[in-house]
């Protein structure tokens, strides 16, 4: 079954915005199956950034993701690294449609939210950075014969 991790900022932590987003995924019919509070290390933030290292915002990006506290999640369902992309909305929240979460939450692209992996293998190297197996549980929601045709 595909996997993606997405994690809340720490403005979306800050601005009491955790049970909001966590909501949406629920309700959209995704399955919860990691999720832990992090205060997230300069060494975690670097690795889990790396592609932007070189990249004019690395460092504030990188400060700010330790600034406070992070919610760190993994979502499972077909299609769901595509589909949690088009709920979270675009980069900028200001640009982003009404409708997604930085859509309807944000205005600066430094503060945008969240996080989501933007691949199916993104979000495997991303799931293994941020968790250790045993912290992932899988389980069969009773809801799935409402949500998915067999
Ligand atoms: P994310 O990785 O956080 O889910 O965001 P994304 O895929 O939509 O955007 P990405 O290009 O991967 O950029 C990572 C994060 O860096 C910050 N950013 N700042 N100042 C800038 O021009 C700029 N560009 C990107 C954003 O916080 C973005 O989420
Ligand atoms: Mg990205």
């Amino acid at each position: 079954m595909e996997r993606t991790f997405l994690a809340i900022k720490p403005d979306g932590v800050q601005r009491g915005l955790v049970g909001e987003i966590i909501r949406r995924l629920e309700a959209k019919g995704f399955t919860l199956v990691g999720l832990k509070l992090v205060r997230v290390s300069k060494e975690l933030a670097e690795k889990h950034y790396d592609v932007h290292r070189e990249r004019p915002f690395f460092p504030s990006l990188v400060a700010f993701i330790t600034s406070g506290p992070v919610v760190a999640m993994v979502w499972e369902g077909d299609g769901v690294v595509a589909a949690a992309r088009k709920l979270i909305g675009a980069t900028n929240p200001l640009t982003a449609e009404p409708g997604t979460i930085r859509g309807d939450f944000g205005i600066s692209i430094g503060r945008n939210l969240i996080h989501g992996s933007d691949a199916i293998e993104t979000a495997q190297r991303e799931i293994a950075l941020w968790f250790a197996p045993e912290e992932l549980v899988a389980w069969q929601p009773a809801a799935t014969a409402w949500l998915v045709e067999s």
